[in-house]
């Protein structure tokens, strides 16, 4: 399986803060927003990665996570030169994909919560096998805002809506999705919503037409977290900072599971803490390199 992570946007709700650099490379406590993410696919097994952004912002994201082989991963890089939607990630990212299945996860997306590993791996085989989509839902007080999953006493979804006025439940579909691969021909067949996008929510009814979309809820005590506001922001960055402090243990802190992963060795971790140098985070790393 192959991943991908949109990170485009204009961020026009965050400005100023994002006139000058992309959202989500803006910091959530220590770390660049995109860590969260990528940490997400790290943990689902996923080697391959392409990041996608805007032209300007490219370079920037390019400097910061170059070919992935510090990490012992593949790292890739397309523009979206407009904020066309999110479906149109699979298009940009076909000749990526290739004959691959694809986990999307949106740049701006956190989570936390026990068992994720599992449920990762698990939806992972599920798409693999039976080419089925998977989406999950979340419970939030502010669904309007979100794309919208309603399902059955069974569990069957019956509706998906993109930010409805009148939401039909409190289950937002958040921004981490599993796809056979052909996701790209569903892609391909959208049309642009009303307002001018290709929208994720068009693919996912797509795919519960044929049924052949998963939709699995998570926990009320699992923890997702989006960073569209100044507020959402400040929110994520002082939950991570909370459990961080209290566990001593980092949060999607990338170098460290490359390490556990086995993607990198002692003497390539060590190249990174001489590159990090002697602070707060190179600090967290010589305990993990020393096994702490
Ligand atoms: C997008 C999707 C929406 C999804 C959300 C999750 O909205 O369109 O369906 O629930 O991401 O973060 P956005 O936040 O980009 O407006």
């Amino acid at each position: 399986m192959k991943g991908i992570i949109l990170a485009g946007g204009s961020g026009t709700r965050l400005y100023p803060l994002t006139i000058g650099q992309s959202k989500q490379l803006l910091a959530i406590h220590d770390k660049p927003m995109i860590y969260y993410p990528l940490s997400v696919l790290m943990l689902a097994g996923i080697k391959d990665i392409l990041i996608i952004s805007t032209p300007q912002d490219l370079p920037n994201f390019k400097r910061l996570l170059s070919d992935g082989s510090q990490l012992g991963m593949n790292f890739s890089y397309e523009e979206q030169n407009k904020p066309n939607g999110i479906a149109e990630a699979f298009i940009i990212g076909e000749k990526f994909i290739g004959n691959d299945s694809v986990c999307l996860i949106l740049g701006d997306n956190m989570f936390y919560g026990s068992g994720f590993t599992k449920i990762l791996k698990k939806s992972v085989y599920d798409v693999e096998k039976n080419k089925k989509a998977k989406v999950f839902g979340y419970y939030v007080n502010n669904p309007s805002r979100y794309g919208v999953v309603e399902n059955d006493k069974n569990g069957n979804v019956i509706s998906l809506e993109e930010k409805p006025k009148n939401p039909k439940s409190n289950y937002a579909v958040v921004g981490l999705y599993f796809y056979p691969n052909h996701v790209i021909k569903t892609a391909k067949n959208i049309k642009p919503s009303k307002r001018g996008e290709l929208e994720i929510t068009s693919i996912n009814n797509s795919f519960l037409k044929k049924k052949s979309l998963i939709v699995e809820l998570f926990d009320k005590n699992f923890t997702w977290l989006d960073s569209g506001t100044h507020e959402s922001m400040l929110e994520a960055s002082n939950y991570i900072h909370t459990i961080e402090k209290r566990t001593g243990l980092k949060i999607a802190c990338i170098e460290e599971i490359a390490y556990k992963l086995g993607y990198i060795n002692k003497k390539k971790l060590h190249q990174i803490i001489d590159y990090i140098g002697d602070n707060q985070y190179g600090d967290y790393l010589k305990k993990i390199k020393d096994g702490i």
